[in-house]
């Protein structure tokens, strides 16, 4: 090769490896080298992430978090979309994705009231299907999935928001057609397809006293029946004022007297002035764009950047005090682009609720983050 073939291809080279290494993701201190006395730290992810392992939002995934869960392809809908099909690809991609970087898998979610396809709850004369008939699906779903995934998926979300906020079950197809012990039969179910897979019980706004009432009870009924349950699961869809300090720490204090784990499996910080009153995840809840709802659309100023990060630190200060009830953080998502709450509760709008922003750099609430890591040690 010519020398001057060399004075090209050098910087080309040079150019092309700081491209890699210098992009601003890969500058930061990693979160879970900080976290690791306190806590597994992750995020779920999308197909798109999986699909495209050297792309920007996988190089946060892979420098900075230790598990992933599925953020969609787990779902029924998604995984099982009529009753006699399933579609495996995207799952299994999610666990090879898993298992090639060593980090910790987590399901989501085996038994939830959306996305699962009515069609599930109904035989071929669109009846609602009896009680045994129910349960037969359930454990075939089940072990069908969980099945699969034996021996390398850590823990499952076995089932996802069955309790309203005021407490009672909801009155969900699931209750409709095999009863409220449809919960203790899914976690039985769960147990027989992977003996050794973690189950945890997953909900939002279970810091509410009535909520997080009911949730110790739904445990205590789980334990008195002597079904394997590890954790509950917080999603930890916040906002700039709730949960309250003394909420979640109430939460926090009374799922760690039962024995169990506490899991915030799907944390963002909701910065956008509230569409309504309602503190929730629902996803079925809606609300029409107004441009008062929408305030940033061209970026987050530093002032209110500043805010968000000392939301962040106060929310991370109290996981990081109890982290020896608080087992994993999981963030829903990767970066503020392809966050669910740039469509949700209204449409359209300019988001910022995780740690990095729509050019993959690392914001303030990130630096806040880390430095509840270091200040836990
Ligand atoms: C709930 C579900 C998640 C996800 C979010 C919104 O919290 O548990 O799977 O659908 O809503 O993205």
């Amino acid at each position: 090769m010519s020398a001057r073939r060399h004075t090209y291809i050098l910087p080309a080279i040079v150019i092309a490896f700081c491209a890699i290494t210098c992009a601003p993701e890969h500058k930061e201190p990693v979160l879970k080298d900080l976290f690791s006395p306190h806590f597994l730290i992750g995020a779920a992810i999308a197909d798109d992430v999986v699909m495209n392992e050297q792309g920007r939002d996988a190089a946060i995934v892979l420098r900075h978090y230790n598990t992933v869960t599925a953020e969609n392809v787990m779902k029924w809908a998604s995984i099982h979309p009529s009753w006699e099909t399933y579609v495996f690809e995207p799952a299994d991609r999610f666990v090879a994705f898993g298992q090639r970087h060593n980090m910790v898998i987590i399901g989501h979610t085996l038994v939830w009231h959306n996305q699962t396809d009515n069609a599930a709850f109904v035989d071929a004369q669109g009846k609602l299907l009896s009680r045994d008939a129910m349960l037969a699906r359930l454990k075939e779903h089940i072990t069908t999935v969980v099945g699969r995934y034996k021996g390398k998926v850590k823990g499952w979300d076995v089932v996802n928001e069955a309790l309203t906020d005021e407490g009672p079950l909801r009155a969900s197809l699931w209750v409709q057609t095999i009863g409220e012990d449809f919960i203790a039969k899914a976690f039985e179910f769960a147990h027989e397809a992977d003996p050794d897979a973690e189950l945890y019980y997953n909900d939002f706004s279970l810091d509410k006293p009535a909520k997080r009432d009911a949730v110790v009870q739904l445990v205590k009924d789980l334990q008195a029946r002597g079904l394997r349950v590890d954790g509950v699961g917080i999603q930890g869809h916040w906002g700039m004022d709730y949960p309250t300090t003394e909420n979640l720490e109430a939460f926090l204090t009374a799922i760690g007297a039962l024995g169990v784990k506490v899991l915030v499996t799907e944390m963002d910080v909701d910065i956008l002035p509230p569409a309504w009153d309602y503190q929730g995840a629902d996803i079925n809840a809606r609300v029409e764009l107004r441009e008062e709802l929408n305030p940033y659309p061209d970026g987050l100023p530093d002032t209110m950047q500043t805010v968000l990060a000392n939301r962040y630190a106060e929310l991370f200060s109290i996981l990081v005090k109890h982290s020896r009830i608080v087992d994993r953080v999981t963030l829903w998502g990767v970066t503020d682009s392809t966050s669910w709450l740039n469509d949700w509760p209204v449409r359209g709008r300019t988001s910022y609720p995780l740690l990095f922003d729509r050019e993959y750099k690392a914001k303030p609430a990130f630096q806040a983050v880390v430095n509840t890591a270091r200040a836990g040690r």
